[in-house]
């Protein structure tokens, strides 16, 4: 039988404020996230994301606030629901003088997982990691110890997977794989998943909803199809074809209009540009025009350039 069955949130914040001293990093939010969501939580540098995930994870406790995990305080009820949790940031919690069975076993020991042998055996194989079981974790790739460390954390059959920017740094293969992996825990097992990341296309592979946050504040938060239906209109971006004999008169008058933020040449016959005008039109030449759909990196820029007048909170 699931746990907590019938109880669809799994996280829950209720006006969560985290102080360091003086330094307000996370502001009094308040956040549902549903069982079974991927929730892709993006922000610049130093807006909260870690705090938000420790907090989660029981690594620090909120300086005023209530966070609620399948219903119930947190806090108060940290030694039940932490094996619930499980948190991927940095490799650094591995002991680099171990094998990489010798870590698996190590957590699995602490976190009392059952079967643990025959899980520890099924991540190395399908991790690729059985190949590198006589190497120290100290002499693995970036890759194959970010790898490592994803095992470690879904080792306890976590409910709730924190993964804070898991691919920072890693190659094409091993986070492509590492993305796979993840959705595949999300689609048969039903994990929940808050996953941050400065890579925006990551957050737009996986997430099923996201929640951008500044200065300690989420000012927006969305499932992803809504986030695309809210700013399409919002954001223009239109790819030209034009003729490749009037392609240079073209590109010179797009240059030359007001409004225009930005002008990609693709190819000597089309050209994608992004205006402020959402009428743009260069109907009196023979160009034919689409408009394109705003990507999420779209998207969070416009946000966090008119974060202070969207009348959002
Ligand atoms: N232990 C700490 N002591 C003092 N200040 C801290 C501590 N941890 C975080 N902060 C501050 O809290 C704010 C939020 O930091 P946090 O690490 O949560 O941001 P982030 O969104 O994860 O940033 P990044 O994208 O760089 O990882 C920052 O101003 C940071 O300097
Ligand atoms: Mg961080």
């Amino acid at each position: 039988m699931k746990i907590f069955e019938g109880v669809n949130e799994a996280v829950s914040f209720e006006k969560v404020t985290k102080r360091f001293g003086n330094t307000i990093a996370v502001n009094n939010v308040d956040l549902r996230i549903n069982r079974g969501e991927i929730f892709g939580l993006i922000g610049p540098n130093g807006a909260g994301k870690s705090t938000i995930m420790k907090m989660i994870s029981t690594l620090l406790t909120p300086t005023f606030g209530e966070v609620r995990v399948f219903g119930q305080d947190l806090y108060k009820n940290k030694q039940t629901l932490r094996k619930y949790i499980s948190l991927v940031s940095d490799y650094s919690v591995l002991e680099e003088d171990l094998t990489p069975y010798e870590n698996l076993k190590l957590f699995a020991t602490v976190a009392d997982v059952e079967n643990a042998e025959e899980k520890i055996d099924n991540f190395l194989l399908s991790f690729d990691l059985d190949k590198h079981e006589r190497k120290l974790t100290k002499n693995l790739s970036s890759g194959n110890k970010q790898k490592l460390n994803i095992a470690r954390a879904l080792l306890k059959s976590p409910e709730i997977l924190l993964l804070d920017e898991p691919t920072n740094a890693i190659d094409v293969e091993s986070s492509r794989f590492i993305r796979r992996f993840i959705l595949n825990e999300n689609i048969t097992k039903g994990t929940t998943i808050i996953i941050s990341s400065h890579y925006l296309w990551e957050i737009e592979q996986l997430a099923t909803s996201v929640g951008i946050i500044v200065d300690g504040k989420i000012v927006i938060k969305d499932s992803i199809d809504k986030l695309y239906e809210r700013f399409d209109t919002k954001i223009n971006i239109f790819e030209l074809t034009i003729k490749k004999d009037d392609y240079q008169s073209v590109l010179e008058k797009v240059k030359s209009l007001p409004n225009i933020t930005a002008i990609k040449p693709v190819s000597d016959e089309k050209i994608i540009v992004e205006t402020k005008d959402p009428n743009f039109s260069l109907n009196e030449l023979e160009v034919s025009q689409i408009k394109l759909r705003p990507t999420l990196e779209d998207i969070y820029s416009y946000i966090i350039e008119n974060s202070n007048n969207l009348g959002i909170d």
